[in-house]
């Protein structure tokens, strides 16, 4: 089961109580049982907030459906995805390397994956979209002699999903892949940090290269 923020609002509220009762427990100098110290919300504020994003990420932990993978069709899936969703003003290009060989891996992981990177490059790209400019490209390549943890790979799968939107927020960039990091309102901040997670889980990794007009997330894949 995927837990929405939905979810994890009703479940915060029912948490109130609950919360609010073990906070007490260590709210050993307050004379007023009404009134809790603010070291004691703190750390219950803290709790919780930390039992709310493993409840968000928990689909990571889900069971790793290992078969064969062929990134076009993710990225395929990707894009008419996109398409759907933003019938008017985006132009999702491809420049595929056919070559690239099938890999074990989870595809549905993968689809995931790649579609938190692209939804977000379609959100930044609402102006462009707008004025009909908005573009958005994968691209796939093969990279030889790979380092990634410690571990050189003879072959990886580079897989850039690129837009020409405004950039990641210069006060977000150091801190794009950590859990709740939102530059935007509304944003629960968890997208790329599932994304980093569901790809670790391939034993690779995403990097981002932005700058105003050009933002590429580049996603790393051993295959031998
Ligand atoms: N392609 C992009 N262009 C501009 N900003 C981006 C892009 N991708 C991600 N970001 C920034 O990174 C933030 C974090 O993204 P994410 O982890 O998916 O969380 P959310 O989408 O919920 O905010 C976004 O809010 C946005 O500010
Ligand atoms: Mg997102």
């Amino acid at each position: 089961m995927v837990v929405t923020p939905s979810d994890c609002c009703k479940d915060l509220i029912s948490s109130r109580t609950c919360l609010l009762s073990f906070a007490s427990k260590f709210d050993k100098g307050s004379s007023n049982n009404n009134t809790l110290g603010s070291n004691t919300i703190a750390l219950a504020t803290a709790t919780l907030c930390c039992w709310l994003v493993d409840r968000l990420l928990a689909p990571h932990r889900k069971p790793h459906v290992v078969g064969d993978v062929n990134i076009h069709e993710v990225c395929e899936r990707v894009r008419a995805v996109l398409l759907a969703e933003y019938p008017k003003g985006l132009s999702v290009q491809r420049d595929y390397d056919l070559s690239i060989p099938e890999f074990r891996g989870d595809k549905e992981q993968l689809i995931q994956a790649v579609m938190n990177i692209a939804q977000n490059a379609a959100l930044a790209l609402g102006d462009l979209r707008a004025r009909g400019k908005a573009n958005i490209t994968f691209k796939t390549r093969v990279a030889r002699q790979i380092t990634m943890g410690k571990v050189r790979y003879r072959l990886a799968l580079e897989l850039h999903v690129m837009d020409n939107g405004p950039g990641v927020p210069a006060a977000i960039k150091d801190r794009l892949f950590y859990p709740l990091v939102s530059g935007r309102d509304g944003g629960t901040g968890l997208g790329l940090t599932l994304a980093q997670t569901f790809v670790q889980q391939h034993q690779g990794w995403i990097e981002c290269e932005s700058e105003p007009g050009s933002t590429d997330f580049k996603i790393l894949i051993p295959l031998s």
